[in-house]
């Protein structure tokens, strides 16, 4: 039914790096002494994501029916040489991309929202809750509910919401329902709407809502980025590019992806943390999380419901500026990440959003596939990259973390 070579590139384990890093990974932290997160997270998470949010092992299985439905997505992803682009570069060298966007829902997120959908559904949830920046990660949590059998209501940051109408009318398609973020639903959504009504939302306001609807209901919350969980899921992203790579006889001298939360980056870049390969994560300079930021505990959400995470943060009400790339607004990045570019195993980069929007259309222009925003980021860097003399020769491989054909309004006439 389908080509053996995809059979053979699709791991069936998900891998997760917390026993490979360089020091323990410091744990979530209650940010209300009063208020234990651990019970917390148990009432919004199914009970398999929170255990594999906790545990040390270095591989999880990956369930059949998850593998048969990574299969009906598009999984494994292409990997193409960028020939057209080394061309109108000059490179010397070779430059691979892994096409994320050629997934049904066109982004890396649905690799997370199928596994996370699934043990909703095995443990008899009704309705999963989320919150979506650009509303790939709202898009993809309601086809993987619909797929299995589930209802999903999305809080969508409401700048997104108002440039990206194509986005509520997808979620839709699929089933889902999307409400802009600071909303009326919820008790914070009202406190943030009454102190200012105009509000644009951000990504740390929309997860609180979120988690206050899902725990208000009994429903359960789906997890976007940052959280542990998410970035062992989408280690299938740089697992099928190690296999593809081999299958090519080629390997990599550097990697290159883009940051929000943080998830395409490592489940892109960490299957390959104990080789020597150079590793860059880019970010937006309008979110300087890595340069301006502190390597803190912090919260993940705006009212502080979530517990604590040690990571590169902005500051949880830090309300970035309306950027396109709506995904790479959040204000921290994820633990293990965080970690690993403190330790100067993966070095960082900032592109503003003009480099961002040059890149897209050098790619549009030479490779025929619309980038989206956030992934532009990471074809800046390496535009950059390949630019430099000292880079001549070698092997580049960026994460096209998502296509950009849902947010083609951005593009001026
Ligand atoms: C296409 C795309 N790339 C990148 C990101 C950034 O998120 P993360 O860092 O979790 O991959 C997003 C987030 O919405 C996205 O939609």
């Amino acid at each position: 039914m389908y080509k053996i070579a995809d059979e053979e590139i699709i791991p069936r384990r998900w891998y997760n790096i917390v026993p490979d890093l360089p020091e323990p990974l410091s744990p979530p932290r209650d940010h209300d002494p009063e208020k234990s997160s651990i019970d917390l997270l148990n009432k919004i998470l199914p009970k398999e994501i929170l255990r594999q949010e906790f545990t040390s092992s270095r591989y999880e299985d990956i369930p059949d029916e998850v593998i048969e439905q990574y299969l009906q997505i598009g999984r494994p992803t292409p990997l193409v040489r960028a020939v057209n682009l080394e061309r109108i570069l000059g490179f010397r060298g070779k430059i691979f991309f892994k096409n994320e966007g050629a997934t049904a829902t066109g982004s890396h997120k649905i690799n997370t929202a199928l596994p996370q959908a699934y043990y909703a559904r095995k443990e008899g949830v009704e309705e999963v809750v989320t919150e979506t920046g650009a509303g790939q990660w709202g898009t993809a949590t309601a086809l993987a509910a619909t797929l299995n059998n589930i209802r999903s209501t999305i809080f969508m940051v409401r700048v997104s919401y108002e440039q990206k109408p194509l986005r509520k009318k997808i979620i839709k398609l699929y089933g889902g329902n999307t409400y802009a973020s600071p909303s009326n639903l919820t008790e914070y959504g009202r406190k943030v709407l009454a102190k200012d009504p105009g509000h644009p939302g951000t990504l740390g306001i929309a997860i609180s809502e979120a988690v206050q609807y899902a725990l208000e209901k009994g429903y359960k919350y789906m997890m976007g980025s940052v959280e542990n969980t998410v970035i062992t899921h989408q280690s299938i992203i740089g697992q099928e590019t190690r296999r593809q790579l081999e299958f090519m006889g080629e390997s990599a001298d550097t990697l290159i992806g883009c940051v929000g939360g943080g998830s395409n980056f490592s489940g892109f870049s960490f299957p390959f943390v104990e080789s020597e390969t150079e590793m860059i994560a880019t970010a937006a300079s309008e979110v300087p999380k890595f340069s301006k930021g502190d390597y803190k505990y912090d919260l993940i959400d705006t009212a502080g419901i979530m517990p604590e995470l040690k990571m590169f943060s902005l500051g949880s009400d830090f309300v970035p500026p309306s950027i396109y790339a709506g995904g790479l607004r959040y204000h921290g990045a994820a633990p293990a990440l965080s970690l690993l570019i403190r330790e100067g195993r993966i070095k960082t980069e900032e592109v503003t959003e003009e480099k961002s929007m040059e890149a897209m259309g050098i790619f549009a222009r030479t490779q025929g596939i619309v980038p989206a925003p956030e992934s532009s980021h990471a074809i800046a860097t390496v535009i950059d990259y390949c630019k430099n003399p000292e880079n001549q020769g070698k092997t580049v491989v960026f994460n096209l973390s998502g296509h950009g054909l849902l947010d083609l309004s951005i593009i001026r006439d």
